[in-house]
């Protein structure tokens, strides 16, 4: 098993009180997978991407544990984290392409970055060309600013040089967002190269997408207000799912070849509640058609690999929502 998260709970200071934007998440991913995350804006996608990575800002570490290959990262301490990224957990960060410094040449910025590792570019130099080479960008990008490169150069860039020393996993959030449909497909078919090639082991793919994550997550998982709503094989999240708010999410969804003239989207009806205090019991019960009075104490999730929803209740409740 490469990466195993165990009851995860990260939140953020505010004057308000805790945001509890990830909050007891448990899921594995296996060496080789494809993980995609889904879920509407807010719901903490990216929150548990940082956490796994880099606490920033006002995050804090709660509770619970991130082990990659049997190693339980020190996540709570940044300093110690250091030796693990890059070279155990990488990411491409949500607004990567801005990351890139401006005033730097790209190979100059590699360089840097390599440095502030403590491993030295020469000796990973070809290897960059190589891989360079292999997304369709010639070596002479390595002398030219961020601002010569278009936005998918850019990104091609970022994801080369993030996964440069072979991590065991990479998070990648929303590197496709800000791209044209035909860019936006060439970046995800390189993630499942660079995955093929053994560059990386595991992969997060963070996104809205549901359509990208089915042609290339080999799993799912639905993350709602800070909760795991479910995780399964993509396919089968896509075509049986279990969670009302996950069927939700995909009838809200164009089909392919509908025009949107034609049948209007339902959506999703309300709000997530805050994530400041919220009230105990499933989160999603006041969106959802099924919910009963059963859904004020229940938290209804399921995790990789089992349809079982514990409980004589939360049964009641899955025939229900059948
Ligand atoms: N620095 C912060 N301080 C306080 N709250 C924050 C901070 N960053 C995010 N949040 C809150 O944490 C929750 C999760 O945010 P996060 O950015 O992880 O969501 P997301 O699923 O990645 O959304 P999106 O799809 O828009 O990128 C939200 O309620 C957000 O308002
Ligand atoms: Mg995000």
């Amino acid at each position: 098993m490469s990466v195993e998260v165990s009851d995860l709970r990260v939140y953020y200071r505010s004057l308000a009180g805790d945001v509890q934007a990830v909050d007891g998440l448990s899921f594995s991913i296996a060496d080789g997978e494809i993980m995609g995350v889904a879920g509407e804006s807010g719901c903490g996608k990216s929150s548990l991407g940082n956490a796994i990575v880099l606490l920033t800002g006002r995050m804090r570490h709660v509770s619970g544990t991130v082990a990659i290959d049997g190693t339980t990262l020190p996540i709570a301490d940044a300093a110690q984290m250091d030796p693990y990224r890059y070279r155990t957990v990488s990411t491409v960060p949500q607004y990567a392409m801005s990351a890139l410094n401006p005033t730097r040449k790209i190979g100059r910025f590699v360089n840097e970055l390599l440095k502030s590792r403590g491993i030295r570019l020469a000796g990973l130099h070809d290897e960059l060309v190589r891989r360079l080479e292999l997304v369709g960008l010639d070596r002479s990008v390595l002398d030219r600013y961020p601002i010569e490169l278009s936005g998918g150069m850019k990104q091609r860039v970022v994801l080369v040089v993030s996964t440069l020393l072979n991590p065991s996993l990479l998070i990648a959030d929303e590197i496709t967002s800000a791209l044209d449909v035909s860019t936006q497909k060439a970046v995800a078919r390189m993630l499942v190269e660079f995955r093929d090639l053994g560059f990386v082991k595991s992969m997060m793919v963070i996104t809205h997408d549901l359509a990208i994550l089915h042609e290339i997550a080999d799993t799912i998982l639905v993350m709602y207000a800070g909760r795991l709503a479910e995780k399964a094989p993509a396919d089968e999240l896509v075509k049986a799912p279990l969670h009302p708010y996950t069927r939700l999410l995909l009838s809200s969804l164009p089909d392919v070849g509908i025009r949107y003239e034609t049948r209007r989207l339902a959506g999703i009806k309300g709000r997530p509640p805050s994530l400041i205090a919220p009230e105990p019991g499933c989160r999603f019960r006041d969106r959802c058609p099924y919910a009963t009075a059963a859904c004020q104490t229940l938290i209804l999730q399921r995790s990789s690999g089992t349809r079982l929803l514990m409980t004589r209740q939360m049964l009641r409740y899955l025939g229900e929502c059948s």
